[in-house]
């Protein structure tokens, strides 16, 4: 018999005889058709993230299978095995408050079963980052590809696309612009083919940082869903699957403080996603390190958004892809980035430099589409631990700003008055929504992209300053302040604000602030605690969520599953 201890051999259920543990396994192999040579092998883990209920994975069968080619031809045996798999638009109350019981899956899956490397398959927007989590945890050797994004569609000449397009024609259809027939078209032309939103959202964005983290081979971020370039990218995953077993080469060795300062770097240049900072936050935490938002502010200043893509500029991801994807961004920004980290090509993030700059998409470091940096980060009396704006798809008359808040205490109070024709509200108003955030949510929802009031939609109004603790979709756009910490569920300042209060923003100077006296705010503050907190959850999930989740600036992980230190 053998002294390898890997493949098969790993992980042995326990019945208190190691021989007749392994006798079992091959048992019950041998009931899957595989012969004694099996156990010889390294085996490589195949996460399934298939789900009739994820449009965004509809190619996984496709993905799977090209992953298993390329592991049989570098003398390796795949095994794909069911994770939790989310989609954006399928799950109550938001994916994001099931972010972490996916992370936790991977991760325990990961461990529990015989595996010398596995094959992390993403795509829609929170399964990136919580396969990430759960493979940074299980500390097995990993790679990282994903579905990629959809194609775009055409309506009457315009190209269309998920969902930055979704939210201007549904603005369009609440001023009254478009009627049912028309709306009910535009829905047909958003998402024509399997992927991810071709625009930058969060799923773009994440597959991007997990490029530039070095989890994923060179070029795979961008790839089109249906093309077969990324069979062939899948293919070549799995083969290198099977390389990093044989070196053992494990996630914390490419996941470093530096590769995770290269992610952040990344999603500032691309216009990405205000959720990827949540989202690298919580990777980056699970390693034991912490990402601090004044540092990621000043990368801002230095980093400028080089790609002209949707919601920030005019392209879609199915032309990055044609500009070079990633690799011709990393030409565009290695200044900045260090180009020593290794990558899961054994090589470090130099090797992957595309030789061919973009040209239509990728601007040049010196001529960029936005100098500022796509985020900055706000402090002041309404956010002491911190609030973001995606100033690069804000309006710019906008960013230096105060108005009179009008405020929405939860996500019901919202749907309720919004469109009231009598709401008391005007263009240069502040609107606020609170009780948005991870526990006043619960999930921290997509709401803080607040519509415009129906009746100053339809005088056009296009923009105005909202404000929230919640998050958005990183397909919005506006100049829109999210991600405000402490959330007011927990006690933080957004709660004490009140219709009429002045509001002043100022990202210049990096402020959110409301005008109004420290003693009127503590009073308010005293005549608050009279009131009785909601109760807990009384089990299940709920229960351990609302037990353990933490604030936005840290990452919206469970207290639990990051190293105590942090
Ligand atoms: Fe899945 Fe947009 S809904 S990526």
């Amino acid at each position: 018999m053998t002294s390898w201890s890997g493949g098969f051999r790993k992980t042995l259920t326990r019945y208190g005889d190691d021989a007749f543990s392994l006798f079992l396994r091959k048992v019950f192999l041998k009931a899957m058709g595989y012969s004694d040579a099996a156990l010889d092998r390294p085996i490589i883990g195949i996460t399934n993230t298939h789900s009739a209920y994820n449009s965004c994975h509809a190619n996984v069968p496709a993905i799977i299978d090209a992953v298993k080619r390329g592991i049989a031809m570098a003398g390796g045996i795949g095994f794909d095995f069911p994770v939790v798999s989310l989609h954006e638009s399928f799950t109550h109350p938001t994916s994001m408050y099931l972010r972490n019981l996916m992370a936790m899956d991977t991760e325990e899956m990961i461990r529990a079963q015989p595996m010398d490397a596995v094959v992390l398959i993403g795509g829609c927007d929170k399964t990136v980052p919580a396969l990430l989590m759960g493979a940074a945890s299980a500390g097995v050797p990993a790679i990282l590809t994903v579905t990629g994004p959809m194609l775009t569609g055409r309506l009457d000449g315009e190209r269309t696309g998920a969902c930055t397009d979704c939210r201007r024609f549904w603005a369009r259809y609440r001023a009254g612009e478009l009627g049912e027939a028309a709306i009910e078209a535009v829905s047909g032309q958003l998402a024509p083919t399997p992927g991810t939103c071709m625009v930058m959202g969060t799923a773009s964005t994440m597959a991007l940082a997990g490029e530039a983290m070095g989890m994923m081979l060179p070029g795979g971020a961008a790839i089109p869903a249906v093309h077969s370039e990324r069979l062939r990218h899948a293919e070549h995953t799995g083969t290198r699957a099977v390389g990093l077993a044989r070196e053992g080469l494990s996630p914390d060795r490419i996941m470093t403080p530096a590769a995770v300062d290269n992610a952040l770097r990344t999603i500032l240049a691309v216009g990405g996603s205000t959720n990827a900072l949540i989202h690298l936050t919580a990777v980056a935490g699970r390693l034991g390190y912490r990402v601090d938002l004044d540092r990621f502010d000043s990368m801002g200043r230095e980093t400028p958004v080089l790609v002209d893509l949707k919601p920030t500029g005019q392209h879609y991801m199915e032309d990055l892809q044609a500009d070079g994807g990633f690799p011709a961004i990393l030409r565009e920004l290695a200044p900045v980035l260090d180009l020593g980290c290794l990558t899961v090509t054994g090589q470090p993030l130099a090797h992957s430099i595309a030789e061919r700059a973009g040209s239509a998409v990728i601007r040049p470091f010196e001529r960029p589409l936005h100098a500022g940096g796509a985020m900055a980060i706000l402090r002041g009396n309404l956010a002491p631990d911190g609030a973001v704006i995606k100033q690069s798809a804000a309006s710019p008359d906008l960013l230096q700003h105060t108005g009179r808040a009008v405020v929405f205490d939860d996500l019901e109070d919202l749907a309720r008055r919004i469109d009231d024709p009598d709401l008391d509200v005007a263009a240069d108003d502040v609107l606020v929504l609170r009780n948005a955030g991870p526990i006043g949510g619960p999930g921290m929802p997509e709401a803080g992209y607040l519509p415009i009031p129906r009746k100053l939609a339809q005088a056009g109004v296009r923009d105005m300053v909202r404000i929230s603790d919640a998050r958005m979709s990183g397909t919005a756009f506006g100049t829109i302040v999210l991600h405000v910490a402490p959330e007011a569920a927990i006690g933080g300042p957004l709660g004490l604000v009140e219709t009429g209060d002045s509001i002043r923003l100022d990202v210049a100077g990096r402020r959110l602030d409301a005008l109004i006296p420290d003693a009127e705010l503590a009073a308010r503050r005293d005549r608050q605690s009279d009131r009785r907190p909601a109760a807990d959850p009384e089990r299940g999930y709920a229960r351990l969520y609302r037990s353990a989740i933490q604030q936005a600036d840290q990452g919206c992980d469970f207290d639990f599953l990051r190293p105590p230190s942090l």
